[in-house]
């Protein structure tokens, strides 16, 4: 059902919404909706699984902050790929959406975050709505090869895209969360 209205949507990248979606992990949206509310995204779908993968970082690295696969068990190497796949799926849900709104005004997150207001936010994201897009669809990319290396159990690659994922958050959140920081 969810698929029916991508396909409609965006065709061209349904096939990584299935990969990335196949048991439909994160489901937050409303059936039918095509508007991401980007605070609710943020804390309730793109934050955990990032979280997750950087605690698991902490637990099996090395003295190089490598992921060390003598210390990743079977169970790491699941949990690991469960949460590159919840992030690819809501990153790429993220990607695809056809309208982006700050927050849901019937929401629970109304409230502003630290250091900008909702309105600033909204003002770059309807002045931009493919950077959005862009960045967005980056960090799918860069979340689907996660999940590839994770299942393919490559713990070089792991720590080189997981090193790699926070700069993807930064590029986003310096141009449309606070880029009042870099004005003066
Ligand atoms: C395509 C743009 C984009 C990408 C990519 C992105 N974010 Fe965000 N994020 C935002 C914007 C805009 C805000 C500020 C508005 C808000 O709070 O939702 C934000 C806010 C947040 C917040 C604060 C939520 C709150 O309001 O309290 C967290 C946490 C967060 N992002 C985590 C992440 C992480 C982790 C990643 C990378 C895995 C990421 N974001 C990638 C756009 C993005």
């Amino acid at each position: 059902m969810r698929h029916s209205i991508l396909m409609v949507s965006a065709g061209t990248a349904l096939v990584a919404a299935c990969v990335a979606n196949p048991d439909g992990a994160v489901e937050t949206a409303a059936a039918g909706s095509d508007i991401y509310y980007l605070r609710a995204g943020m804390i309730e779908d793109i934050n955990p699984p990032t979280e997750a993968i950087w605690n698991m970082q902490v637990e099996v690295m090395d003295d190089l902050g490598n992921f060390d696969p003598a210390l990743m068990t079977e169970q790491h190497w699941i949990d690991l790929e469960n949460h590159a796949r919840i992030l690819a799926s809501a990153s790429a849900r993220m990607a695809l959406a056809d309208a982006y709104v700050a927050a849901d005004p019937s929401g629970p997150y109304t409230e502003a975050p630290v250091g900008t207001d909702l309105a600033a936010i909204q003002q770059r994201l309807d002045a931009n709505p493919e950077a959005y897009r862009a960045f967005a669809t980056n960090l799918g990319e860069h979340t689907e090869r996660l999940l590839s290396a994770a299942r393919s159990r490559d713990a070089g690659m792991v720590t080189q895209l997981v090193n790699d994922l926070q700069p993807n958050c930064k590029a986003c959140h310096d141009v449309f969360w606070y880029p009042e920081e870099y004005q003066q």
